[in-house]
């Protein structure tokens, strides 16, 4: 059976077999200058009713299928209460009591008006994989990129989300500080995910598909954009500076040029060795083409 989205829905690329419930529409915040997923007049930001959750739960539940896994869309379902979240999963618990793994998109800042116990408390009912898009430990470009977030911030929420016994996947975004500030967005990048160890960390390539204007803007000017040889050298001054214990590492996402996995700390010389190779332009290092990538 098919649920009725108000499109365009996003999920990250591991969320690609879960069912993904639209509890919001749209993203809370909705001013990050590279971001334009939510932009469009009808992604307006809204919360579902609960009624209207239920009454698509209860009809999943009618059809049979079953999900292990539930991805609650959309752009950081996490900005909901946590009432209003327990809500949620106390319908997810009696439609479908085989979920496993129920996530979230989440902004560090989603998680203030939550109390540890309350995340604890969600995470005992499921919810317990957080995919945060920090997209740089440098404050400076978090700034220019009109985040509403900092590094502290940041290890603020992914320690919080430890605590509560929950996983968080981190996404960072090659190339957000241009030419000027790729060594500082490297540097403090790894810094941040050597504070926080997270479960899983993505790297995205920043791509403006709708024209680099907003973000240029909001920038300051001085945005020079890598090339994809500068993207790999920024990468492999990230792997270089990252010390990570058990962290799934993944630069699968289309939008990457350049497609590396492994688990850090013990892939970290394979990985290193993969980039090397992509910048001295080994044949044997297949890269994906333009009109390959998206996002
Ligand atoms: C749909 S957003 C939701 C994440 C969540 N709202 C947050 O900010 O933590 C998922 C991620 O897509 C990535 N993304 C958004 N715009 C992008 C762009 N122009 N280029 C590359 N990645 C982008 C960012 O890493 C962002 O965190
Ligand atoms: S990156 Fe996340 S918080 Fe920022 S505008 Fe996009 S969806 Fe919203």
């Amino acid at each position: 059976m098919h649920l009725e989205y108000i499109q365009p829905v996003f999920r990250p690329p591991s969320e690609a077999r879960s069912l993904i419930l639209q509890v919001t529409n749209g993203c809370s915040w909705n001013r990050c200058s590279f971001c334009d997923m939510y932009t469009q007049p009808q992604k307006k930001f809204r919360p579902k009713s609960l009624e209207l959750i239920e009454q698509e739960l209860r009809q999943l539940a009618e059809s049979g299928q079953h999900y292990r896994r539930i991805f609650l869309a959309d752009g950081d379902a996490m900005s909901l209460s946590f009432r209003r979240l327990q809500s949620i999963m106390q319908l997810i618990q009696r439609y479908l009591p085989g979920t496993q793994r129920v996530s979230s998109y989440c902004l560090p800042r989603n998680l203030l008006n939550k109390t540890s116990a309350e995340l604890t408390r969600l995470n005992a009912m499921g919810l317990s994989l957080m995919y945060v898009g920090c997209e740089t430990g440098d404050d400076v470009l978090l700034q220019k990129i009109n985040k509403g977030e900092t590094f502290a911030s940041s290890l603020v929420a992914l320690n919080s989300i430890r605590d509560a016994g929950m996983k968080s996947s981190v996404m960072i975004l090659n190339g957000l500080g241009g030419s000027r500030y790729s060594e500082q967005h490297a540097a403090h990048s790894a810094q941040l995910m050597n504070l926080a160890q997270p479960d899983y960390l993505a790297t995205l390539v920043v791509s403006f598909y709708q024209g680099e204007e907003r973000f240029q803007q909001a920038f300051g000017g001085d945005f020079v954009a890598l090339q994809p040889a500068q993207l790999f050298n920024e990468m492999r001054l990230l792997l270089q500076q990252l010390e990570l214990h058990k962290t799934i590492f993944r630069s699968d996402h289309a939008s990457n040029y350049l497609v590396l996995k492994g688990v850090l700390g013990r892939d970290k010389e394979k990985l290193l060795n993969q980039v090397e190779q992509a910048i001295q332009q080994n044949p044997s290092i297949r890269l994906r083409e333009e009109w390959q990538r998206s996002l």
